[in-house]
């Protein structure tokens, strides 16, 4: 542990912390394993889900191919919408709930696993979208009892859904990107092959990267799972129970890759030990956070995406305007570690240091100058827009990005201090512009 009161237990605090992981199998290849581990789940049909893109792409053929080596059944779901919506989300439900699967397998970024996460929730509990949703935008009910097995296979290297209970989707009608949190969720099985990402695009690379290192980030100077108020039973503990001594190791471990693997994963797709460092860091930071929770650049960063006018990133998908997760993410990051910094700064000078910024000499008032210097200087070399501005807001919209984040209660109370809804939009204004 980095400092040796911030596990100081406080009055009403939780003592205790969980350590809640999908099964993982990594590396280069294991896609093929696919159908074995269907098998041995004892799968007979599953649901296979992926995104039009992808379907037509060599990733799913060797799963499918996989599948019918090991006699598993399988129809295909590629509807799945890059960035999920309500919409999205009941349809595939629909699709889980008339097809008869004992399973699912998923194959894609984020939004292909989230959306057979919750197609799993809703085919095998039934409910109005709202119910499961997290409150006070949803009911935030639990989910009532075991899903079915769910062998989630990523093929970017950033969001971590492989390892998390957590489906985030666009609720259109209330005009905020949420979620639905329960270690139900949870897939049975991460089955991460790196070589999925070799041939991804610089920005696709980025994003996901950003959202890796911000994951790490998050956790790692999350409130301590020692200052969160005590729950009234251990089945009610969250899922995002704050940072703790087991989430540490990850954040650790993939700053430290984040820092040296990024730059090189963006710049030259052909650098493998890079792409393959950047998958095992999403995969190390995904526990993590699976299991510490983030906090204000996420929260803040379903604002962000949820209000976008005419944004489009280079190498997504051109026909409707969208900011991708990652960089949604990343915009806020400097602003927000500014912010948070004068609360662990022990913690915010190691991180900087773990993603290669010169600490030497530093002193904990330098922290959070050094700590978003870093990022903003990683943000530079790898074409992130140039903070919230940068993806088309303005000082105008400052108020209505305030009121989005101010609904993710869940992250903001997450943070490692109190934050106020002036304090919020204090921070929307200072991540307008960096450079
Ligand atoms: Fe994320």
């Amino acid at each position: 542990m980095s400092c040796c009161h911030h596990y100081a237990l406080a009055e009403g605090g939780d003592a205790i912390f969980a350590v809640d992981v999908s099964a993982i199998t990594f590396g280069p290849g294991c896609l093929a394993e696919a159908g074995d581990h269907a098998r041995s789940l004892g799968l007979k049909r599953v649901a296979l889900f992926t995104d039009r893109r992808l379907a037509g792409l060599e990733h799913v053929a060797i799963v499918q191919a996989s599948l019918r080596e090991a006699g598993v059944d399988f129809a295909v779901y590629a509807e799945v919408e890059v960035e999920p919506s309500d919409a999205s989300f009941l349809a595939a439900a629909q699709f889980a709930r008339e097809g008869g699967f004992d399973g699912y397998v998923s194959v894609g970024g984020g939004s292909v696993i989230d959306t057979a996460k919750a197609a799993n929730l809703y085919a095998s509990y039934p409910a109005e979208l709202a119910t499961y949703v997290n409150a006070p935008l949803g009911a935030g009910q639990a989910v009532p009892g075991p899903l079915k097995p769910h062998i989630a296979c990523p093929t970017t290297s950033g969001t971590g859904a492989e390892c998390t209970g957590i489906a985030i989707f666009d609720w259109v009608a209330r005009g905020v990107k949420t979620g639905i949190v329960s270690k139900r969720l949870r897939p049975t099985l991460a089955l991460i092959d790196p070589t999925t990402t070799y041939t991804l695009p610089k920005t696709v690379v980025a994003a996901s990267g950003f959202d890796v290192l911000s994951h790490a980030l998050e956790s790692y100077t999350a409130l301590p799972h020692t200052r969160r108020a005590r729950a009234e039973r251990p089945s009610l503990r969250p899922m995002s129970q704050g940072a703790n001594p087991w989430s540490d190791f990850g954040c650790e471990k993939a700053l430290q890759l984040t820092g040296r693997y990024l730059e090189r994963a963006v710049r030259d797709a052909s650098d493998r030990e890079a792409r393959d460092g950047m998958m095992w860091a999403a995969t190390l930071a995904g526990i993590a956070f699976g299991n510490a929770g983030v906090h204000l650049p996420h929260g803040m960063a379903y604002a962000v995406a949820g209000g976008v006018r005419d944004y489009h990133a280079p190498d997504y998908p051109h026909d409707h305007a969208m900011v991708p997760h990652g960089i949604s993410v990343v915009v806020n990051a400097p602003a927000v570690f500014r912010f948070t910094a004068d609360a662990c700064p022990e913690r915010h000078l190691e991180a900087a240091g773990w993603l290669g910024a010169d600490t030497a000499g530093a002193g904990l008032a330098d922290a959070g100058e050094i700590v978003a210097k870093r990022l903003i200087s990683l943000m530079q070399t790898c074409a992130i827009p140039n903070g919230v501005g940068g993806v088309g807001y303005h000082e105008g919209d400052v108020a209505t990005l305030t009121d989005g984040a101010w609904a993710q209660q869940r992250l903001i109370k997450n943070a490692p201090k109190p934050v106020g809804e002036q304090q919020l939009a204090d921070l929307f204004r200072a991540a307008m512009n960096y450079w």
